[in-house]
């Protein structure tokens, strides 16, 4: 099991304009063509923040057009909010708020052994990290910049690096890599988190 924060980000590190628009990565390139498939047949319990969230609420006509309901995952997913937003039919949705460790061992429970997809933004992706609970980023670089927006992971993080652990052109739109988050044991040495 691990815990993945999957995204696509601008070559400057955003994961949406400030207006939450997704407009520039789309025509980036097909999805089918990335390991997304394969990612999600691995998932078994997402968490999302409250803009990711509205944004699936925002287009979920698109969304039904595309896979043939409002809300694409089968999975159990988490939406981190202060507020209270509307739920989706037929979609199990769980609202939750505050500290990530609690909703993190919720999920692990719900997935079974199976991966934890912490879908975004990158300041939820960072309270996982804070908690210790993030074992991999995988982040789909996509060929352009955005000059400013949403950031892809708000933190400082580089005592230990990440761990690059592959890497995979797809097309001449996205560059996808994988870092594993190195995590120091009680001796002292640094070790990473399995996939
Ligand atoms: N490029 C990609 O592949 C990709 C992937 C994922 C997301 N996105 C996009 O990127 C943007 C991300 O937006 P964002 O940076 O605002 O991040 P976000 O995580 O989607 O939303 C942040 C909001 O989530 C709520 N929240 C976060 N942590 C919380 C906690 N511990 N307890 C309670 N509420 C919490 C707060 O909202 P409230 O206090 O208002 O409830 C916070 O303002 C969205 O537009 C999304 O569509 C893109």
């Amino acid at each position: 099991m691990s815990t993945q924060y999957y995204t696509a980000a601008s070559l400057d590190g955003f994961i949406a304009t400030e207006d939450h628009s997704l407009e520039w990565l789309l025509p980036l390139g097909d999805i089918a063509d990335t390991g997304y498939a394969d990612f999600i047949a691995q998932v078994g319990a997402l968490a999302m923040g409250a803009s990711t969230y509205e944004w699936m609420l925002r287009h979920a006509a698109q969304v039904q057009a595309e896979v043939g309901a409002p809300w694409p995952y089968t999975q159990p997913t988490w939406v981190f909010t202060h507020r209270e937003l509307p739920g989706v039919p037929g979609a199990d949705i769980r609202f939750a708020r505050g500290d990530v460790r609690p909703v993190h061992a919720a999920m692990q429970a719900a997935a079974r052994g199976r991966n934890l997809w912490v879908v975004g933004g990158g300041g939820l992706a960072g309270q996982f990290h804070d908690a210790g609970l993030l074992d991999e980023l995988i982040v789909q670089v996509g060929s352009v910049t955005l000059g400013q927006g949403r950031p892809l992971f708000p933190r400082r993080l580089t005592q230990p690096p990440l761990v690059l652990s592959a890497v995979r052109q797809v097309g001449t739109g996205f560059a996808e890599l994988r870092y594993r988050v190195p995590r120091a044991d009680t001796a002292g040495a640094t070790t990473t988190a399995t996939a």
